[in-house]
């Protein structure tokens, strides 16, 4: 990965999910040798806006850079370099020029056990829907909210890596152990991959919440 891309915490975005998806763990590193490196060589996986293409060149026979690869190249994948803004804009696109991408998610999660789970897990610090509609911490968006965002699926595939969520929450086989040196001051929230799947198949049941006319900044 360039110096740039780090700097930028594009790594941050991509790995954790790749991470989530597939269990394999990628190491960054800026130079040296490496299975497979972002650059002008290789299969065309995103382009920055405006600028340069970004290729993926694979240099060793490794099944897990293959299959960064091919995840890159998925719906999952896009949808992360797409939804990657450092500072609220996005940086990446993977849609080619004069091609009309079509997208349309399914959602394999059991949505029954999603709402179930959203409301132990989530419902505390955030309105989940009607059945704790005055509960909630105060300025902690609504699911309703939230599913009105454009990105909605990936923020909730990828809440655990988002603040303030790692500081309390334990993906299994995914995150790191809690530091046992740190106490924590909330109670944890200790998940499963399927435990999140099934919460964004709920959530994508749930009615956004229209939230307006969007902020001019100038
Ligand atoms: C201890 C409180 C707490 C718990 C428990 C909690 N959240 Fe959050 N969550 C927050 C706060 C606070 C924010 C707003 C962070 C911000 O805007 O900076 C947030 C934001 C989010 C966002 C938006 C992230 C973004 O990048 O904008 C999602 C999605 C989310 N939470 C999902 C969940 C899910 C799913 C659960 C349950 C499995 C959960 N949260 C449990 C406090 C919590």
């Amino acid at each position: 990965m360039s110096e740039d891309m780090l700097a930028e915490g594009l790594d941050k975005q991509l790995l954790p999910r790749f991470k989530f998806k597939h269990r394999i763990t990628i190491t960054p590193v800026t130079e040296g040798d490496a299975d497979m490196a972002f650059g002008a060589e290789g299969n065309r996986v995103f382009q920055r806006i405006g600028g340069d293409v970004i290729r993926l060149d694979i240099r060793t026979e490794s099944a897990e850079a293959r299959t960064f690869l091919d995840w890159l190249k998925s719906g999952p994948g896009k949808a992360a370099i797409e939804s990657f803004k450092p500072d609220g804009t996005q940086v990446y696109t993977t849609e080619q020029a004069a091609v009309v991408v079509e997208r349309t998610e399914t959602f394999e999660g059991d949505k029954v056990d999603g709402a179930r789970l959203a409301l132990v897990h989530c419902g505390r610090c955030h309105v989940v829907d009607k059945r704790n509609r005055m509960g909630g911490i105060g300025s902690t968006p609504s699911f309703a909210a939230l599913r009105g965002r454009e990105n909605w699926s990936d923020l909730f595939r990828a809440f655990w890596a988002h603040n303030p969520h790692p500081s309390f929450t334990q993906v299994e086989g995914v995150t790191e152990p809690f530091d046992p040196n740190k106490a924590l001051h909330i109670a944890p929230v200790e998940i499963t991959m399927d435990e999140i799947e099934a919460i964004t198949a709920f959530v994508a049941t749930i009615k956004p919440k229209e939230l307006g006319r969007p902020v001019q900044a100038n």
